[in-house]
């Protein structure tokens, strides 16, 4: 049955894609002020009103984006990463003056024989914005006009 719809697929000339191929946030996100709460990621981001640079502030729960497989992060919809990774962190990838700095998450996980292995995560990879809400999956984050202080 798989095979038939890939074939199909395959014939019809469409590549199967995820239902929101959204990612890439670091290049439209403040990801340097960053901030993890718990599993709770927050940051600006911009919106739509590109013309005056207006952003917001969003929060958006990686427990929806991450989950902990065998002791290492990786991307999964309602991955619930956060059950069996303490403690965890947020870290840029690049130099201050780099343009292309992403975002990583490093947690220690805990795999099969108990162990909690260190493991990082380019959230890069997973995590869009949509008009000023961070995204991932078909899961959009939350946002305010100002975040915390
Ligand atoms: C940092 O980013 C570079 C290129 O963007 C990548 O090759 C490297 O693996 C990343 N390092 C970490 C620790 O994620
Ligand atoms: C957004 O989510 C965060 C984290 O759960 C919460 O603290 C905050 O009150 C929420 N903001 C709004 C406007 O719902
Ligand atoms: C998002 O930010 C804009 C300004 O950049 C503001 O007008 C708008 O009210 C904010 N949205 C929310 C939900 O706070």
């Amino acid at each position: 049955m798989v095979a038939t719809v890939a074939l199909l697929v395959t014939s019809l000339g469409l590549i199967p894609q995820p239902i929101m191929a959204s990612y890439g946030f670091a290049n439209n996100c403040e990801v340097r002020g960053a901030r993890l709460s718990e599993s709770f990621l927050g940051m600006y981001c911009n919106n739509h009103n590109t013309a005056e640079y207006l952003y917001n502030w969003t929060w958006i729960d990686l427990n929806l984006c991450v989950s902990n497989y065998g002791g290492r992060l990786i991307p999964k919809k309602d991955g619930a990463f956060f059950r069996s990774c303490k403690p965890c962190s947020v870290k840029l990838n690049g130099s201050a003056s780099d343009d292309h700095v992403t975002l990583n998450l490093g947690c220690n996980c805990k795999d099969v024989k108990g162990h909690t292995p260190a493991t990082i995560l380019d959230l890069n990879t997973l995590i869009g914005n949509d008009d000023g809400a961070m995204t991932c999956y078909d899961h959009r984050g939350n946002k305010t006009w100002i975040g915390p202080a």
